[in-house]
């Protein structure tokens, strides 16, 4: 695969120098996803739908009609949307290994005692924070042992909260796609299973679960915009790390039945590995050392299954410094959620636009009529890093 360097954001400007919109319209394309993983999700601990918010504030700074935040800084107890992914691709690679589905369970310790026949089993992932812990809280609800990789720069709370799992982390000299290939090094050997949620040739099938996995949270969002009888968003903005949570954006929104949608990928511009591969027309590994604040997005390769549906499905992509992350973070707290570096990129890309990207931001219809829909994808995952930026701590550390 090819590996580039992007251009750099000028020193001291806060005006990434990257933006992509796409030259035509986006057409529907995949298929409607199953609710198989929501009837999955539903037997899992704790699980409640997260709440789908309006943020008055950023309403008002954006001036569009509605701007809805889907808030994941909960669920199934952990701070991040990222267990929705693991779970589900677990529960099917495990399915696969026991040769059928272990039915009836009704809760996880059923789940245990029908999948104990595959024990001793170690599950195994990289991460930069949150797939990671996601997959340890995994392995000790289903009693398997768990070994996680992170790269050199894991800040300490992040490696604590996976440790406290119960999981062993080993830190990876080099960045987050340096972890992924020291994981995908053990998969096939015995013993071991990798839950990786990034594909790479020869490695496809989980990664593709992964991004099913997510759909959970736009049937959420469905169910609750009818019982509201408000309409379906038009404009939807995902944060993106490899790309699989958005291509889980793109395979729900673009699915022939529903209404169209413009769909905007957000990505650090140190680490903008999606919007580099589209920029190149091809599949890249993007030079440097990603090292933004917005950990869970320091990725340098998109995922092999999520990339052709993020390369046809984004209507535009737009890269942000860490700036504009910290500001979505207090715009955020303002309108009353907790939300993290990675977890406020989204809006983060949003309030970019709006500032200085006002001929693209029209084409995009993000006006006074829109109704916009974000994710909170995460809590405040670094607690130090929360109050420094919002100048109080938060109320729930995860
Ligand atoms: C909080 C948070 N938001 C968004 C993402 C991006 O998801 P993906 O890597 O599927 O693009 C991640 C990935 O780790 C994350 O942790």
């Amino acid at each position: 695969m090819a590996s580039r360097s992007l251009p750099e954001t000028p020193a001291g400007s806060r005006v990434p120098t990257i933006l992509y919109v796409r030259p035509s319209p986006v057409e529907p394309r995949s298929a409607v996803p199953d609710l198989a993983p929501r009837r999955f999700h539903r037997r899992l601990p704790g699980y409640t739908p997260t709440p789908l918010r309006r943020a008055p504030e950023a309403e008002r700074r954006l001036g569009v009609a509605r701007l809805w935040v889907k808030d994941e800084s909960q669920r199934l107890g952990l701070p991040a949307f990222k267990m929705l992914g693991a779970s589900w691709a677990l529960y099917r690679a495990l399915c696969d290994r026991l040769g059928h589905e272990p039915e009836p369970w009704d809760d996880v310790a059923g789940l245990a005692r029908a999948v104990a026949p595959l024990q001793p089993l170690t599950l195994v992932c990289a991460t930069d924070g949150n797939h990671g812990r996601a997959v340890a809280r995994l392995a000790r609800w289903l009693g398997f042992g768990a070994r996680i990789y992170v790269p050199e720069n894991t800040v300490a709370a992040r490696i604590e909260s996976i440790e406290g799992e119960g999981a062993s982390v080993e830190v990876v000299q080099g960045t987050y796609d340096d972890a992924v290939a020291r994981s995908g090094e053990e998969d096939g050997e015995p013993g071991v299973l990798v839950i990786s949620d990034t594909a790479w040739p020869g490695y496809q099938e989980i990664p593709r679960r992964v991004v099913e996995g997510y759909s959970t949270i736009f049937d959420e969002i469905h169910e609750e915009l009818r019982r509201l009888d408000e309409d379906e968003p038009d404009v939807v903005v995902v944060q993106m790390g490899v790309g699989a949570f958005a291509a889980s954006v793109v395979q729900w929104y673009l699915a022939p039945a529903r209404p169209a949608v413009r769909i905007v990928g957000v990505e650090p511009d140190r680490a903008a590995c999606v919007l580099g591969s589209l920029l190149a027309g091809d599949r890249i590994e993007i030079e440097g050392g990603q090292d933004s604040i917005m950990a869970g997005l320091n990725c340098g390769t998109p995922s092999l299954v999520a990339w052709p549906l993020v390369h046809d499905g984004l209507a535009a992509s737009v890269a942000i410094d860490d700036e504009r992350a910290r500001e979505a973070m207090r715009l955020l707290a303002a309108d009353g959620m907790e939300s993290g570096e990675s977890g406020a990129a989204g809006l983060g890309g949003l309030l970019e636009l709006n500032e200085n990207h006002a001929v693209e931001s029209d084409e995009l219809g993000i006006g006074p009529d829109a109704r916009v829909l974000v994710f909170s994808t995460e809590g405040p995952t670094d607690p130090a890093v929360w109050t420094d930026v919002v100048g109080r701590p938060p109320h729930d550390i995860g």
